[in-house]
């Protein structure tokens, strides 16, 4: 039986990353397993996360390369050493150096937590989002799976899933009912990808 592997890429608190695990653990995801965990940030709470499971970190960080060249090589160089099969970011707030996006085209996904095409792009990141989703006034929000292309957020789409925005909302609490529709679309995202790989 084949068992993909996956690289997850993180930031922050990682809890994209622990629904991840956890639906590994339940049984929710099949055939796959989290080989890999790039952080951005040495400090990153979804470092605490990956060593509880026991799974492979590493930090690459921007200011350790002298160019996005030498970060590239760096990071295909550890995701080729855990035999990747698929990369999800799951709230990775550096760019994905071109070398590492053309390798992995069409197996690196990323979760937005917007409906894109709109609110994404540069700036587009944490509560920031929030707030813009406010101030322009929308009835809904939601969150955005896609694959991850050369441009911020411009991938194509494969899955999103809608709240509400609710009146009086805070960004804070708007993020938190986006964040949990995110962990289920990309453990669906993630589940739907594996279910294409094993049908053909
Ligand atoms: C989430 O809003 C995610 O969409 C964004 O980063 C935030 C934190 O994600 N990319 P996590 O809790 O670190 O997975």
């Amino acid at each position: 039986m084949v068992i993909y592997n996956i690289s997850v890429l993180v930031s922050g608190g990682g809890t994209n990353l622990q629904a991840i695990i956890d639906t590994i653990n339940d049984g929710t995801i099949k055939n796959a397993r989290i080989g890999l965990i790039i952080s951005s940030n040495p400090k990153a709470y979804a470092l605490e996360r990956a060593d509880r499971e026991g799974i492979h970190t590493s930090v690459i960080r921007k200011k350790d390369f002298k160019n996005d060249e030498a970060r590239g090589e760096a990071m295909a160089r550890e995701l080729a050493g855990a035999k990747t099969d698929l990369i999800v970011l799951a709230g990775y707030m550096n760019i994905v150096p071109e070398k590492v996006v053309n390798e992995y085209e069409g197996r690196i996904m990323n979760i937005h937590p917007a409906l894109l095409p709109k609110f994404g792009g540069l700036g587009f990141y944490g509560l920031n989002v929030h707030k813009a989703v406010l101030a322009a006034g929308e009835k809904e929000s939601g969150a955005t799976v896609h694959f991850v292309d050369n441009g911020v957020d411009t991938g194509a789409v494969i899955k999103q899933g809608k709240v509400p925005v609710l009146a009086g909302d805070s960004p804070e609490q708007l993020a938190d009912r986006v964040l949990e529709v995110e962990h289920k679309i990309l453990v669906e995202a993630i589940v739907e990808w594996i279910a294409s790989l094993r049908s053909q």
